[in-house]
């Protein structure tokens, strides 16, 4: 079996360090404090979350919500009840009974999902003012239940796109009520989150501990690394192990998917040029991924984005030498042109600019 897991979470051993972060995360859901988790994408918040659910003892129920599907308040809703019959409450007549009684003024249907044969909850919303009104609900009958809960709310930013425009205040007061409960706030649109939670103005206002995600150590990774091919049957140096955190500047998805190529590949001696070699093959897989960006993309959204890239860190855009040096024009073209595409999500703004995807980065800097 390949040890370097490309997509969620299996166990400990596959999971490499964030010791300091797991005791965090499980001291503050101990002592119901509220967390914020923030960090950059592909660092691996969500697989954190589910490291800290799988170690927490089975008294507390840790129920996670990826909010990244739902665009509406009646999505948000609907995952809620769903969540609760699944995590809360094993499904029993008693159990119908109680959620009939409690939600009555919104008629709950009772169903199963014909794949996995989860049963869920929908309650009945025609309004704006009946969707929040079921939200207090919800987070009432959680407050109510014996067990200690976590409630993890994962892409919480997705929030601030509903229609609906109070939920932030909303939740807010809903959550001041609950001092047994602990809420977890995660998610990758940094800009957004730390708006919310740390704008005087805004409900969430130091409402939370924010804790930011960075980078593994890389020593530790390193050892990780090393760990796993040998286990596997694998040599490897130390200085290789290095280079592949290098090559990756550290980013966990990146870092794994690298491991996990090399891994497949099955060459037994891992070396420098191997390492290399890997790197310019998952370039060449995603390239039609690249091209495809550069139909979508203005000209100088793409001239901006590869001069960006060619940099790894630009931290004043829109300077004379970063402009004149890429012949990008005007600095307010380049200021409606990184205000684009950090909405769609292409660039992150901190300290400056750069790329939110490393591969994409690695690429445009091998293009003319
Ligand atoms: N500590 C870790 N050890 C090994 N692999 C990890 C670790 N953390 C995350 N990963 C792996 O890295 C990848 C990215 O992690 P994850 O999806 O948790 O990141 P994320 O920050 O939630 O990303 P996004 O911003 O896209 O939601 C996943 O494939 C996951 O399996
Ligand atoms: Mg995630």
């Amino acid at each position: 079996m390949n040890p370097f897991l490309i997509s969620g979470y299996e166990k400990p051993e596959l999971f490499c360090d964030r010791r300091t972060e797991t005791k965090k995360l499980l001291n503050a859901i101990e002592n119901s404090r509220n967390v914020t988790l923030i960090s950059e994408r592909r660092l691996g918040k969500t697989s954190l979350l589910n490291h800290v659910n799988y170690l927490l003892e089975k008294e507390v129920v840790f129920i996670y919500i990826d909010l990244y599907p739902t665009l509406l308040l009646k999505d948000f809703v609907n995952l809620l009840s769903a969540k609760i019959l699944e995590k809360l409450e094993p499904f029993s007549d008693k159990v119908i009974r109680k959620i009939t009684g409690f939600f009555s003024a919104f008629k709950p249907k009772f169903s199963f999902d014909p794949e996995t044969g989860t049963p869920s909850f929908e309650l009945t919303i025609s309004s704006i003012s009946e969707a929040e009104k079921s939200v207090s609900l919800l987070l009432e009958y959680i407050r109510n239940s014996e067990k200690k809960v976590v409630l993890a709310f994962d892409e919480f930013q997705q929030i601030t796109k509903y229609p609906e425009k109070n939920i932030e205040a909303l939740l807010r007061s809903e959550i001041q009520k609950d001092n047994r409960t602990c809420f977890i706030f995660s998610g990758s649109q940094t800009h957004l989150l730390i708006a919310m939670f740390s704008a005087y103005s805004r409900p969430f206002y130091n409402s939370t501990e924010i804790m930011n995600l960075t980078q593994i150590n890389q020593e530790e990774y390193v050892k990780f690394i090393i760990q796993k091919f040998s286990k596997g049957g694998f040599s490897i140096e130390k200085e290789t192990a290095n280079h592949i955190y290098s090559r990756n500047i550290g980013i966990t998805y990146n870092v794994q998917y690298h491991c996990h190529k090399l891994f497949s590949k099955g060459e037994k001696e891992i070396l420098i040029t191997g390492v290399d070699k890997i790197c310019k093959e998952i370039l060449k897989e995603n390239e039609v991924v690249y091209f495809n960006y550069r139909e979508l993309l203005t000209s100088l959204q793409y001239r901006l984005v590869k001069a960006i890239a060619k940099e790894t860190h630009v931290e004043k855009p829109y300077s004379n030498e970063f402009t004149t040096k890429y012949n990008l024009g005007s600095s307010s073209s380049i200021r409606t042109a990184i205000k684009n595409l950090s909405e769609k999500g292409i660039l992150i703004q901190q300290n400056g600019v750069h790329l939110s995807d490393w591969y994409f980065s690695l690429w445009l800097k091998t293009q003319m």
